[in-house]
């Protein structure tokens, strides 16, 4: 059993999710600071990466690449493991395999947190490869919260859940979002990874006041933010992850620094990815708006 209390959210400041685009800037000669250059500065605080990325053969740490990447972010600065299959939602509990895998990457890595996605993905076995949204019903509440129940089980500490972005409005369920997403926290006694970005598509898409989504939320459980971009196609947004964080998303983040405190941020960014560092201009951004909210130093 995990301790009641919920601890103290850490202070882990601003940064990046690291793509696989920038593997040859972390392995470049020197950019562990072997060299003694600024070259093994990576100039964030907080690295996140997608988890099952560096999942090995049968559920092993991985070798090669991947391996020496992560361990060379890992001897910088602390890394966020951020998961895309864990599937909280979906019927099926998450697969004995997987957790033992997920297990195996945190032992190794000893990450400063441990995400996935408030979603659905699979069903008798069968995979969507997609975060698809739940029914905002007490029935889909009390399965997501056997299924993370399992996962902190396993993993022996709390989980952050992300709320994702949706088009349609699916099951028939009655409450707001947010309230589905705390209800969702609060039983399963988990943290919440808000992303800002996904708030904004959302309220586009399903007309609700991202003000309102906010003040329905629980900072204390708030550990982490994501920051990202996405396409307005006039009747709907689509949340891409392309291109820099757009002003309504930024609006929004200070918005949130100002009801709940800084937060650890994390910059997503998926499509046409740029370089290691514009995106790390991104982390800055977020850093500098937080501090200058909150009284820090910029
Ligand atoms: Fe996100």
């Amino acid at each position: 059993m995990l301790a009641p209390a919920m601890s103290v959210r850490p202070s882990l400041g601003h940064g990046v999710g690291l793509r696989l685009t920038h593997y040859d800037r972390i392995l470049a000669p020197g950019a562990d600071g072997s060299d003694g250059s600024l070259a093994g500065d990576l100039g964030v605080e907080l690295v996140e990466v997608v988890t099952e990325n560096f999942f090995g053969p049968g559920g092993t740490v991985p070798g090669g690449r991947p391996r020496a990447v992560l361990e060379r972010v890992r001897a910088q600065v602390p890394v966020a493991l951020h998961g895309v299959s864990l599937g909280v939602g979906s019927v099926d509990p998450p697969p004995e395999e997987y957790l033992r895998a997920l297990r195996t990457v945190v032992d190794w890595i000893e990450p400063a947190i441990v995400s996935d996605h408030l979603c659905w993905g699979s069903v008798g076995g069968h995979y969507a490869h997609d975060l698809l949204p739940l029914p905002y019903r007490e029935d889909a509440i009390a399965v997501a919260v056997d299924n993370v129940g399992r996962a902190q089980d396993a993993l022996g500490r709390r989980i952050l859940l992300e709320n994702v972005s949706s088009y349609a409005a699916i099951g028939g369920g009655t409450m707001p979002e947010w309230e589905f997403l705390m209800e969702v926290a609060r039983r399963a006694d988990c943290l919440v990874l808000l992303d800002i970005n996904n708030i904004v598509v959302n309220a586009k898409n399903h007309g609700f006041d991202a003000l309102d989504y906010l003040a329905g939320v629980d900072g204390d459980r708030v550990w982490q933010f994501h920051l990202a971009g996405h396409t307005d196609r006039g009747a709907y947004k689509f949340d891409d992850h392309v291109g820099p964080v757009p002003d309504e998303v930024w609006s929004l983040y200070e918005a949130a620094v100002a009801r709940f405190g800084e937060v650890a941020s994390i910059v997503e960014w998926d499509q046409e990815v740029p370089p290691w560092e514009v995106l790390r201009a991104q982390a800055e951004r977020a850093r500098d708006l937080a501090a200058a909210l909150v009284g820090g130093e910029a």
